[in-house]
């Protein structure tokens, strides 16, 4: 028996997009897989029928790319595919869609067939040859060799011996439908009176409302032109509720900005105003519709936030006003490890999952394991109808609006206010702070904005210091308290586009360790605004500057002492501790973003990166 490996095959994380309607199908498919593209921009393709056979066209690169090549001017319907490697190497052939050996059947995939390598050695030991290495490949030919005449009926057989998490959409020559089938993966079907759509994300629904539905584990979808039927395993057709959905009008677009990061990080001080809107009023903090009652809350003596990348540092912020309004301890966890914990510091704990997507495949494991576990889970959310928002127990929308940049921005700064909103209600829960300091902790959030704004217009300065650091190849970012996850978002901005090795670290661990690789080309960038550190904070200046290190910090105008010391500094407004992160991040995002340009990178799209990262 072949070990199940997942070793060499092309699992793909990506998004799926299937479309029968009146619009031309091969236009709306390449318009919602443009949509799709934050799950992955490796490569694309589309597949379709057309006078009884299936046409293909694929290539590796971006959707952009695909549409250059694409001669198909006519399909009956299609399905589309948009893919970010994660094993095996990014080629045409590996490329969705994938043919059946007859080139009756195409099939697209998200996700992963664990015994994939069992199921083809069975189908080569049948005299089946494949073209790639893809776990998609196997799933066609076997739904090929189980065909009698009925697509989805096909699709239940085969679907019994899979293993894993995944989703995908087939089509068959002959029949005028899509058959998709969802194990845990994304799937949402969409339809009104012209059009079906089958997409990863019913964000990418373009046109009029749609009446939508998602499907659970283990069902399976047979879409014709205006109908839709799902089925339980055994074709056993079922009901399911649908809610209607007004769908975007127009894709987001970069307006005057050339970069949608550039554009997303100015767009911080309206998000941060929607994100507190209705929300601070005479009584305190209000959330409507969170669904977690103030009994459970109040009851809940540890927050566990979990979340992944830019999403976990934003955690780390909130575990500290937690502590600072609520006297409420705090695990911050790394979502893809989080899953692995067994042992809990108390049964009344409760997750916080933070997630721009709510789709981010770690965090929702670590959602879906805590739940099972019986803790009661609270996720914050961008997007809505995302996974997290229909599965945990209570919800609250960050309201920043579509956030396309693979790099975050105006969603940590919107997720960190909402989890200061959520500190201070847990204060007024626990009766910690009294009423009048939380109506002014509120306030004082109102501020935000400004502070921000006054960043923003420092951009000629930040620049101008891009310019100068934008030739060197290894930064380290420190800060002290709030200003320590602070300095890892910023390295991880960093890094994300610029390619250069950028880290973060707590100031006062330099000297444990990393202090060792500074030298005069190896610069340190310095967040130095949490004033309880204030002293502190001045030491560890000073030991990178014996080094020799380039020093570059970002300090609260009150702070002179730091002109002795650093060799170039940007001034950031005053601020309190807990507010110090918004000013400080807007400065860090808008450093990352200028030697990103300065450098000719890429910026929204990053190699080897997607923006919902649907794998585990
Ligand atoms: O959608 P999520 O917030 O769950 O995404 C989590 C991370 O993948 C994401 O924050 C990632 O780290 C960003 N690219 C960072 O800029």
């Amino acid at each position: 028996m072949p070990q199940e490996s997942l070793e060499g095959v092309d699992v793909t994380m990506c998004g799926i997009f299937g479309y029968i309607g009146k619009r031309n199908v091969v236009k709306a498919c390449t318009e919602g897989l443009s949509l799709l593209e934050y799950r992955g921009y490796d490569s694309a393709g589309i597949a379709g029928v057309v006078e009884g056979k299936i046409a293909l066209r694929k290539r590796a690169g971006k959707v952009a790319d695909l549409c250059e090549v694409l001669d198909l001017v006519h399909l009956d319907f299609a399905i589309a595919h948009t893919r970010w490697a994660t094993h095996g190497v990014v080629n045409e052939c590996n490329a969705h869609p994938h043919l059946d050996s007859s080139e009756s059947f195409a099939l697209i995939h998200n996700g992963i067939i664990e015994n994939y390598a069992t199921l083809k050695q069975e189908m080569q030991e049948r005299g089946v040859s494949f073209l790639s290495e893809t776990d998609t490949e196997v799933l066609v030919q076997l739904i090929a060799a189980e065909y009698c005449g009925d697509l989805a009926a096909a699709v239940d057989r085969v679907a019994k011996r899979l293993k894993g998490v995944f989703s995908f959409l087939v089509i068959h020559k002959d029949h005028q439908e899509i058959v998709g089938f969802a194990n845990g993966c994304p799937l949402s079907v969409g339809v009104n009176e012209d059009e079906v759509i089958l997409s990863s994300d019913p964000n990418t629904f373009l046109g009029q409302s749609f009446r939508v539905l998602f499907l659970d584990p283990q069902e399976t979808v047979r879409v014709r032109r205006g109908s839709v039927e799902i089925f339980d395993p055994g074709m056993k057709q079922k009901e399911k509720r649908t809610l209607v959905m007004e769908s975007i009008l127009k894709p987001p677009s970069k307006g005057s900005f050339p970069h949608f990061m550039l554009k997303e990080i100015y767009e911080q001080p309206e998000a941060c105003k929607r994100a507190l809107e209705g929300r601070l009023g005479s009584n305190g903090v209000f959330f409507q519709n969170l669904l977690l009652s103030e009994e459970s809350l109040r009851d809940s003596d540890v927050v566990w936030t979990v979340g992944s990348g830019t999403s976990f540092l934003a955690g780390m912020v909130g575990g500290l006003f937690l502590e600072e309004w609520a006297s409420l301890p705090s695990l911050c966890e790394i979502a893809s490890e989080a899953q692995y914990r067994t042992t809990f510091f108390s049964s009344k704990t409760m997750m916080v999952a933070i997630s721009q997507s709510g789709e981010t495949a770690d965090t929702l494991a670590a959602l879906r394991k805590a739940k099972c576990d019986g803790y009661k889970t609270l996720a914050l959310c961008n997007t809505e109808h995302s996974a997290m928002a229909r599965e945990a127990d209570g919800v609250l929308f960050l309201k920043a609006g579509p956030e396309v940049s693979v790099c975050s921005t105006k969603a940590f700064t919107s997720q960190l206010i909402l989890l200061a909103l959520f500190s201070l209600h847990m204060s007024a829960l626990r009766k910690r702070l009294g009423e009048e300091e939380i109506l002014l902790l509120g306030k004082s959030l109102e501020q935000l904005p400004q502070m921000m704004q006054t960043v923003l217009d420092r951009v000629d300065q930040i620049a101008a210091l891009a310019k100068k650091y934008a030739r060197y190849d290894d930064f380290f970012f420190m800060g002290r308290r709030y200003m320590y996850p602070t300095a890892l978002e910023a390295a991880l901005k960093l890094k994300e586009i610029s390619y250069v090795n950028a880290n973060g670290y707590p100031a006062g661990e330099l000297k444990h360790g990393p202090i060792a690789l500074l030298d005069r080309n190896f610069p340190v960038i310095a967040f130095c605004a949490n004033e309880k550190t204030r002293e502190k904070m001045i030491s560890n200046l000073m030991e990178v500057k014996a080094r020799g290190a380039p020093l570059l910090a970002i300090a609260p105008e009150r702070m002179k002492e730091v002109e002795k010391i650093a060799d170039d500094i940007l001034w950031i407004p005053d601020s309190s501790d807990p507010l110090a992160p918004f000013p400080s991040i807007v400065a860090g995002q808008l450093f990352a973003y200028e030697i990103a340009k300065a450098r000719g990178c890429p910026i929204d799209q990053p190699r080897n990166l997607a923006k919902s990262v649907t794998v585990e």
